[in-house]
């Protein structure tokens, strides 16, 4: 029997991802409690040929067959045509009706950034102003106006991920350790944009929303998990940098999820249309709920937030695909349930 035609089709979920490991074994497991098979299969090896099969696609590990639904869990780096081509791939089997965990639009929206700080602002969400600006002039009047009226804002790729290449510019005012020599009397000095080649020939600025700190008590921002449109965990990533990602160094601590958090991070993860999303916010006193969002994470890894909660990430996302994109019947609490799709029926240990 091959791998292809082992199993029961009709229970396959593609996970998409360029590397396997603690994820993809979460999400592998949280399926098969539910009586359904995980397979992970890289974007990049996945190809369109209109003349292979009859939905113009070749998922590997799937022969002829389409998956019954896909998990995003990451899509490697490369070039324009080989990103476009593999988000491609999961428009494709959007148009062939095979449910998308992300969808393809929602991963496209909050990868760019720029995009992302637009949906929010459209739909009311606390967040920092923010710019795209192209061209060098216009920018570099823009952080002239910035610096003079004493703000600082954050350079950030507008691709990034785990707190790389972010950098402030402005009025900074001067960090633990850092050396100030031709500093102002409160400890700041104008930094100038870098050259816009240097950051792919765009600078996406947003507002820096300071935090209080001491050595006794370093800053830290929250991220939250949103699962279905709610809320379901989150951390405090505690840092005395202030680009506080766990990437870069920051300690994950147990956060109640408290009500402006959760409420924040509900609607940030609605303005992008995400059926699950990583959402990260500063603290900020003069915010309604008391945060701004900061950024939306399309695909966002949970290991670090799973480490201090008693949450079952995984088995969440898996079991919000079941029920809401799928329409799988699952009891609340979830083990020794019975998971009937077409006519298969599986009881899950
Ligand atoms: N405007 C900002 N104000 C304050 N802190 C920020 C701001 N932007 C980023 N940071 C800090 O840097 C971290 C990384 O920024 P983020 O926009 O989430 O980029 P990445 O995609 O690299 O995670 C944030 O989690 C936060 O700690
Ligand atoms: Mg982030």
């Amino acid at each position: 029997m091959t791998r292809e035609s082992g199993g029961d089709a009709r229970r396959r979920v593609a996970i998409f991802t360029d590397e396997t490991g603690w994820h993809t074994r979460k999400l592998r497991e949280a399926l098969a409690r539910r009586g359904f098979e995980g397979r992970c299969v890289d974007l990049e090896h996945c190809r369109f040929d209109t003349g292979a099969s009859p939905s113009g696609l070749v998922i590997p590990g799937f022969g002829r067959t389409l998956p019954l639904a896909g998990i995003v869990r990451g899509i490697a780096g490369g070039s324009l045509e080989q990103i476009t081509k593999r988000l491609g791939i999961l428009h494709a089997l959007r148009e062939l009706g095979v449910p998308i965990y992300n969808d393809a639009r929602a991963i496209e929206r909050s990868v760019d950034k720029s995009m992302t700080s637009f949906l929010l602002h459209k739909a009311g969400v606390a967040t920092p102003q923010a710019w795209a600006i192209e061209d060098e002039a216009q920018a570099r009047r823009l952080l002239m106006r910035e610096t003079a009226a004493g703000r600082c804002l954050v350079l950030k790729p507008m691709f990034g991920s785990q707190g790389k290449g972010l950098r402030k510019v402005g009025w900074v005012k001067g960090e633990e350790g850092s050396d100030w020599e031709d500093g102002d009397a409160d400890g700041g000095r104008a930094v100038p944009l870098p050259d816009l080649k240097s950051v792919g020939g765009l600078a996406y600025l947003q507002r820096f929303v300071p935090q209080p700190e001491s050595d006794a008590a370093p800053g830290f921002d929250w991220r939250v998990m949103v699962i279905g449109g709610r809320a379901v965990a989150a951390m405090k990533r505690v840092s005395p940098h202030w680009v506080r990602n766990v990437a870069q160094g920051a300690r994950s601590v147990a956060s109640p999820l408290l009500p402006g958090l959760a409420q924040l991070a509900e609607a940030a993860a609605a303005a992008l249309d995400m059926d699950y999303a990583g959402v990260d916010l500063v603290p900020d006193p003069a915010s309604p709920q008391g945060a701004q969002v900061i950024e939306v994470n399309g695909v966002a890894a949970w290991r670090g937030l799973q480490k201090v909660t008693p949450f079952d990430i995984g088995q969440a996302i898996v079991d919000d695909l079941l029920r809401r994109r799928l329409g799988v019947p699952l009891l609340a609490g979830g083990a020794g349930q019975v998971c009937q799709i077409g006519s298969g029926v599986t009881r899950s240990a």
